[in-house]
C-alpha cells in the first residue's frame, strides 16, 4: 500500500545548550504524524555537512534557525509532499538532489537531517514495525543491544576546565545484559560523584552530562575513574567495565602542528607514545579521533602502532562520509568510524557509511552530538544496524537519558536480541 506524504511542517525549538534548532514534523495522509529533532555538534569536523545558522546577531547571537526551518516548510515540503512515505531511501535522494550542494549547504544539513530522520520514522510507523526493525530490514542487518559508552568526564569544547581531552567514557564491556551495563554505568557515575566531591572537586556538569572537574592531565582523570570503578565493586577492566578516550584532537592542535595537553606542547609521535603508555597502565579499550582530522599520517602511525591493541576511531577525520571512509581504509587509517547522521545529512548516506565499514572489518559507534533534544531515533539505529555501540553521553541529563532508555525499552520488549560488541 502506498502511503503518501500529506505535510512537512518544521519549527524552532532549543537544544540542550539552549541553542535554536529544529523539530520537524511529517504528516501522512491517513494522518500518521512523527516528529524528530535535531542535534547539533561543538567539536565539529571541517569537512561535516553544513547547518544553516541565521546569522542575525539580534537573535540568538546569531545561531537562529528561521532560514531552515522555512526551507523545510516552503520549498522542502514543496517538493516531497506526494512522496511515498513507504521509500525514505528515494525521499533521500530526493532532498539530496533539491539540495544540489556536496555539502548540504544550501538547504540547510540540519533542515535536511530533520526531514530525513523523520521520515525514516514514518516509513517504520507505517510498515508497522518498530524503527529498529525497520532499519534492519533495509539494511539487511541484525538486530543487536549495543554496548552503551557513558561520557562522564568532559573536557575540551564541552566544559569550562582545563582538561584537554573532550571525553571520558565508561564502557561495561563485561556486563551481561544491556539493564545490567545501564546499571553499571549510573553506579559508577555515582562513586564518581562521591569521590570528585571528596577530593574537594566541583561536581558541576559539562555539556554531555559528565563532570567537569579543575584537572588538566588525562592521568589523573584516568585514576579517577579506575578508582571509581573499583568503589562501585567492579573490575576496571574488558571483563567489567572499561575506559574510552574521546581526545577530540583536531581541538588541541596548535598551528605548528604540535598538540597541547596540560601545558605541554607534543608532536604528533609524542602523543601517540603518550596514548601507548596509557594504554598500558589503564583499562582504555578504545581512542577516537586521536589525533587531528588532517594529520592523515600521523594517523597510519597511530593505527600502525596502537590499532592490534585497542579500537582507533575515527570522527572528525572521517564524519560519516563514505568517500572519506573509503579513502581513510584504503590508507589503513583506524579500525572503526564513528557514525552521527548530522555530519553526513541523511539516513540513507549514513547507511553507507555503516556498510562501508562492516565491509571493511571496522567496527562501529554510533553517536549523539553535545547539542542534543529529546529525539532518541539514534538508540534504534544502532540496534537495527546491529554495530554493537553506542555512544550518548552520561547516564544524566534528559537528553541523554532518552537514548539509553529507549535500549532499556527495547531490551525488555525484545529479549531475544544478543548484547555486546559486534563480531566484525
Ligand atoms: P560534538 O562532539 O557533538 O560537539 O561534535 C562529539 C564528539 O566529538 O564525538
Ligand atoms: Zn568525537
Amino acid at each position: 500500500m502506498t502511503l503518501r506524504i500529506a505535510d512537512l511542517h518544521a519549527v524552532e525549538i532549543l537544544d540542550s545548550r539552549a541553542r535554536p534548532t529544529l523539530a520537524v514534523t511529517l504528516t501522512a495522509e491517513d494522518g500518521t504524524r512523527v516528529r524528530a529533532g535535531v542535534p547539533a555538534g561543538a567539536s565539529t569536523g571541517t569537512r561535516e555537512a553544513v547547518e544553516l545558522r541565521d546569522g542575525d546577531a539580534e537573535r540568538y547571537g546569531g545561531q537562529g534557525v528561521l532560514g531552515a526551518v522555512g526551507h523545510v516548510n516552503g520549498e522542502i515540503a514543496r517538493a516531497l509532499t506526494g512522496r511515498d512515505v513507504g521509500s525514505p531511501a528515494d525521499v533521500d535522494r530526493a532532498l539530496l538532489e533539491l539540495d544540489g550542494t556536496d555539502t548540504k549547504s544550501r538547504l540547510g544539513a540540519n533542515a535536511v537531517v530533520g526531514v530525513s530522520l523523520a521520515v525514516w520514522r514514518a516509513a517504520a510507523v507505517l510498515a508497522g514495525r518498530e524503527l529498529w526493525q525497520y532499519i534492519a530490514d533495509v539494511a539487511g542487518t541484525r538486530p543487536w543491544l549495543p554496548v552503551p559508552h557513558f561520557n562522564v568526564v568532559n573536557g575540551g569544547a564541552h566544559a569550562a576546565n582545563d582538561l584537554d581531552f573532550q571525553e571520558f567514557m565508561l564502557a561495561p564491556l563485561g556486563a551481561p545484559s544491556l539493564p545490567e551495563a545501564v546499571r553499571a554505568g549510573a553506579e559508577v557515575y555515582a562513586r564518581l560523584k562521591s569521590r570528585l566531591a571528596a577530593e574537594g572537586f566541583a561536581t558541576g556538569l559539562g555539556d554531555e552530562g559528565g563532570f567537569a572537574p579543575a584537572v588538566s592531565r588525562p592521568e589523573d582523570v584516568l585514576d579517577l575513574l579506575v578508582e571509581s570503578i573499583a568503589d562501585a565493586g567492579r573490575v576496571p577492566g574488558r571483563e567489567g567495565v572499561a575506559i574510552a578516550l574521546d581526545p577530540a584532537a583536531s581541538e588541541f592542535r596548535a598551528p605548528d602542528g604540535r598538540y597541547r595537553v596540560a601545558g605541554e606542547s607534543l608532536t604528533g609521535d609524542q602523543l601517540i607514545a603518550r596514548y601507548e603508555e596509557i594504554v598500558d597502565r589503564y583499562p582504555v579499550w578504545s581512542i577516537e579521533d586521536g589525533l587531528a582530522e588532517d594529520d592523515w599520517d600521523g594517523w597510519v602511525r597511530l593505527t600502525a602502532r596502537l590499532g592490534h591493541r585497542a579500537q582507533i576511531m575515527g570522527d572528525d577525520i572521517f564524519v560519516t562520509n563514505p568517500a572519506i571512509i573509503a579513502a581513510a581504509i584504503g590508507r589503513k587509517i583506524a579500525n572503526s568510524a564513528l557514525i552521527k547522521v548530522n555530519q553526513i545529512g541523511t539516513v540513507t548516506e549514513t547507511l553507507d557509511a555503516m556498510r562501508l565499514c562492516r565491509d571493511a572489518g571496522y567496527t562501529q559507534m554510533v553517536s549523539h552530538r553535545s547539542g542534543e533534544t529529546d529525539d532518541s531515533f539514534i538508540a534504534d539505529l544502532a540496534v537495527g544496524t546491529g554495530c554493537g555501540q553506542l555512544k550518548s553521553g552520561a547516564p544524566a541529563r534528559g537528553e541523554r537519558i532518552a537514548k539509553y532508555n529507549r535500549l532499556l525499552e527495547i531490551a525488555e520488549t525484545h529479549p531475544e536480541l544478543p548484547f555486546g560488541l559486534a563480531d566484525v
